[in-house]
């Protein structure tokens, strides 16, 4: 029988993330209530020190699930909940979850690096690496000194540091958009694709930086669209399949 998730948490010290049955429908509201059925019935545990690599063929779901698991969309069936260390809290439902929970959790306890940075303007690189540290208080010199040594590892030019990323290359944004995902060591990390407009050299330094977030004991779920990368980081792979996908009109 199916422990309940309190249960498992509170059994389980290592256990960071447990997803059951999710789910998620989408109901195309502008195009006369097509629903698409994305993903059904997907569970998984992560614990401390893996890394779930997700693999399956474009359009199965991977994605979407990991954008349930952040809380980006709001999963139609299933739960999913997350230990939270620092509160008492043993865990945090995502999919009960107030807004300000879930803001909470991606504040310390969840990173998600996207394919995509998210631009700000006119904020520097320098500060938009060192930001994750600076809302968890940690003091803005050794902030911007960390930030700084993860940009150098990560080849992105020093002449960059001072400015806004909006005009550095696809790749130059994505070692950015990688340096803010992973400088606070938060200890679940969702990463989709982080690695697609890469250089196999570059690819490699990212790809060390997953496996050292691992080895201290993060628990990570990721999507990676090259094998070499797959193979160095994966403790473990979770296949996903388009469900016997029913896209409905309404009428
Ligand atoms: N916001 C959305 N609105 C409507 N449909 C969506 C949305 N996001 C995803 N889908 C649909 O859900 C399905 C799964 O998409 P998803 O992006 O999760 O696939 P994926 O496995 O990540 O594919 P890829 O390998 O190409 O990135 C697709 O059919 C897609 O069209
Ligand atoms: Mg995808």
């Amino acid at each position: 029988m199916p422990t309940s998730i309190e249960t498992s948490f509170i059994d389980n010290d290592a256990l960071m993330l447990r997803a059951v049955g999710i789910g998620k429908t989408f109901t195309l509201h502008g195009q006369g209530g097509v629903q698409i059925d994305a993903l059904a019935g997907v569970s998984l545990d992560v614990q401390r020190g893996e890394c779930v690599v997700l693999v399956g063929p474009s359009g199965a779901g991977k994605s979407t699930f990991l954008r349930c698991l952040y809380g980006n969309y709001l999963a139609s069936t299933g739960t999913i909940a997350i230990r939270d260390d620092a509160q008492q809290a043993r865990h945090l439902s995502i999919t009960g979850a107030e807004p300000r929970d879930v803001l909470h959790l991606r504040r310390g306890v969840v990173g998600y690096v996207s394919q995509f940075l998210r631009v700000i303007p006119r904020v520097s690189t320098l500060d938009l690496v060192a930001e994750p540290l600076l809302s968890r208080g940690v003091d803005a010199d050794e902030a911007h000194a960390r930030a700084a040594a993860l940009l150098a590892r990560l080849n992105v030019p020093e002449r960059l540091w001072p400015l806004a990323p909006a005009t550095f290359s696809g790749g130059e944004q994505q070692r950015v958009n990688i340096a803010r995902g992973l400088i606070a060591g938060h200890p679940v990390l969702l990463l989709d694709e982080p690695t697609a407009s890469l250089d196999a050299e570059n690819r490699d330094i990212v790809a060390d930086l997953i496996v050292e977030a691992r080895e201290r004991g993060a628990a990570i779920v990721g999507i990676f669209h090259d094998e070499d990368t797959r193979a160095k980081v994966a403790t473990r792979r979770l296949e996903l399949t388009p469900p016997l996908r029913r896209t409905t009109a309404l009428h």
